[in-house]
């Protein structure tokens, strides 16, 4: 990147004057086994928008991609076409989950010669695609297990979402329900990998370590784990790492490493402005969510102090909060979205904190230990 690219960055994002700016998540993009029904899903289920399409009516033959959008939050749903293909091998292995979490900067061949430089493992060269409505620059780097990095540059493009990519119109558009951004996106680890991956965030990308947990904060009875908390440096891009600790039984981390057959992430966060309208339209829409028992909420307002929610819809609907130097907030977990108890969804409302629900960990693990109980894997 030239320094007058730098500059002006500097200028417009005064804090993202780092090695490695990044504007923003581009998109995340999930290999599933059917992405005309999964997209049907999250406009369905999850209020998201039909925004775009790639597939044989656009030139492609081995695989499909539906593109859905809410608010800043756009998920790539895609599916092979043919058997032997990486997408196929990549569904067969891991189930449907998060392959590329995309990352939204100014320029892509920058971005990936400095990641290289720093020691990244390459996932895909800088590429210029074009059509009509301008060209992208993409280029990638690998991240844990097989999840992937890319760089996304898309100043000199106006179209719907990518090259290659038409607009994808249909009669059925549910309405949104108040997603607004991705928040922070959580990998799940092998024991002894969340250092290495704390490093690997740090030294290619820049990242600092904002939070770190240990097994005294995340355990139950039963199970621990730990994590540490990477961002980058204008704060838009976090990604707590977590990883296994010993404990009697087996932990959430290592139910999901096993079912998912290696690292990947584990759940999504998205933020909304109105949680209590967000996850009521979501449970209306059938979206199942983990319940902490109500006793919860008897001594909530002890713990957090005072809020500006009324606790009755909050009990209702299973809302957690939690309280830190700078704010609240309230955050709810759905149960996994797929057949494997791997991925799963955080719905999020920050007001003024900005951690991650420490005070929320061993009601939400008890819960979760219900429900790995009830599936036969604690
Ligand atoms: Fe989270």
């Amino acid at each position: 990147m030239s320094t007058t690219t730098t500059d002006a960055i500097a200028k417009i994002y005064p804090e993202a004057a780092d090695f490695m700016p990044l504007l923003g998540t581009d998109y995340v993009e999930l290999y599933v086994s059917n992405a005309k029904q999964a997209a049907h899903f999250y406009q369905t289920a999850m209020g998201f928008q039909a925004l775009a399409y790639a597939g044989l009516e656009t030139g492609l033959r081995d695989r499909e991609s539906y593109v859905v959008e809410q608010g800043k939050i756009r998920l790539v749903l895609t599916s092979p076409l043919c058997s032997g293909t990486a997408i196929g091998r990549h569904i067969d292995q891991h189930g449907d989950g998060v392959k590329v979490v995309a990352l939204w900067v100014d320029d892509a061949t920058y971005a990936y010669n400095t990641a290289m430089e720093r020691g990244a493992q390459s996932y895909l060269k800088p590429v210029v695609e074009e059509d009509q409505h301008g060209s992208v620059v993409r280029s990638g780097i690998c991240t844990y297990g097989e999840t992937v990095h890319i760089f996304v540059e898309r100043k000199a493009y106006q179209g719907v979402f990518l090259p290659g990519f038409r607009a994808w119109q249909t009669n059925y558009n549910p309405p949104a329900v108040g997603l607004q951004y991705v928040d922070h996106m959580v990998g799940n680890v092998a024991l002894g990998g969340m250092n290495k991956w704390v490093d690997f965030y740090a030294q290619v990308m820049g990242f600092t370590q904002i939070v770190s947990f240990d097994d005294k904060d995340i355990s139950t009875e039963y199970t621990a784990l730990m994590s540490k908390v990477m961002s980058n440096g204008n704060g838009r891009i976090k990604f707590p790492i977590n990883e296994p600790a010993p404990g009697k039984r087996k932990s959430q981390v290592e139910e999901y490493l096993d079912f998912y057959e290696g690292e990947g992430i584990q759940h999504v966060a998205v933020a909304t402005d109105h949680i209590i309208e967000t996850v009521m339209a979501l449970q209306a829409r059938g979206i199942e969510f983990l319940k902490v028992p109500t006793t919860y909420y008897d001594t909530l307002l002890e713990r957090v102090g005072p809020i500006d929610e009324d606790l009755t819809p909050l009990r209702e609907l299973g809302i957690l909060v939690d309280r830190d130097d700078e704010g609240y907030l309230l955050q709810i977990f759905t149960k996994p979205v797929q057949p494997r108890p791997t991925m799963f969804f955080e719905i999020i409302q920050r007001k003024g904190a900005r951690s991650f629900g420490k005070g929320n960990f061993k009601a939400l693990f008890e819960a979760i230990e219900r429900e790995q109980e009830l599936r036969g894997t604690l």
